[in-house]
């Protein structure tokens, strides 16, 4: 797939609650997460009334993250959240893609985001929330990213989506996945299946301390 610059697409903007700003990278460093930030131009959306409440970024690990679904999609692609459509213009460069429909439930971020995507007739979107939208269609495929951070507790959503969205699936040869999956799952187990405990305690020392979308808030 091609380089894609993302600026050329996402131009700084403003909503009464969320604020989309390009960022500078000056020297490269590795988080706390081992996630590599290299020197350049980055965008980030962030929600206005919560300090460094980061929704999406366009760094290396969000790019990684959403590019691995896009390099297996094919078809009638389903998508869970718009954020900065970073995995659509990645899904637009897949040529077995035949239709994207996103399904995004804050109409502020669809309206400061979509138009300037510039995605061609096979994408669409709704605006609605994901656990409520009942499709009138099957898919081939469904890629739900709706999450800030990464965490045990995402597990719960998934697996609830997985649920929902399963009957919507064209073939057994179908799939369904979500950002960083592995990661939440992983962080489950190591806690001994927390996620099903109704549990805020068990929750919290599940969490990172700061989620990867969070740490590059304040850069
Ligand atoms: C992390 S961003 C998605 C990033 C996206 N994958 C990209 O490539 O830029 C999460 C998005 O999901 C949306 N969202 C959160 N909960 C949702 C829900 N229940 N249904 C639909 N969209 C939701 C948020 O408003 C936000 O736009």
């Amino acid at each position: 797939m091609e380089n894609i610059i993302y600026s050329d697409f996402i131009k700084p903007c403003e909503s009464e609650n969320y604020i989309i700003e390009h960022f500078f990278v000056p020297v490269e460093y590795i988080d706390d997460d081992n996630h590599i930030m290299s020197v350049g131009s980055y965008i980030k959306l962030l929600y206005k009334h919560v300090p460094n409440k980061i929704i999406m970024s366009t760094t290396e690990y969000e790019i990684d993250t959403n590019n691995d679904f896009a390099h297996e999609a094919y078809g009638d692609v389903l998508i869970g959240g718009l954020g900065l459509g970073v995995v659509l213009l990645l899904l637009r460069e897949n040529i077995d893609v035949k239709h994207v429909t996103v399904i995004e439930k804050e109409r502020e971020i669809i309206d400061l985001v979509w138009r300037q995507l510039q995605l061609d007739s096979r994408f669409n979107i709704i605006h609605g929330d994901c656990f409520y939208y009942t499709p009138n269609k099957k898919f081939d495929c469904m890629y739900f990213d709706i999450w800030e951070e990464i965490c045990a507790s995402n597990c719960i959503e998934m697996e609830l989506l997985n649920q929902k969205y399963t009957q919507f699936l064209k073939s057994t040869t179908g799939f369904i996945s979500h950002w960083v999956e592995a990661e939440c799952y992983e962080l489950a187990d190591s806690h001994g299946g927390c996620p099903y405990c109704q549990s805020k305690r068990r929750h919290k020392n599940n969490k990172r301390e700061l989620g990867a979308r969070q740490k590059i808030a304040e850069v």
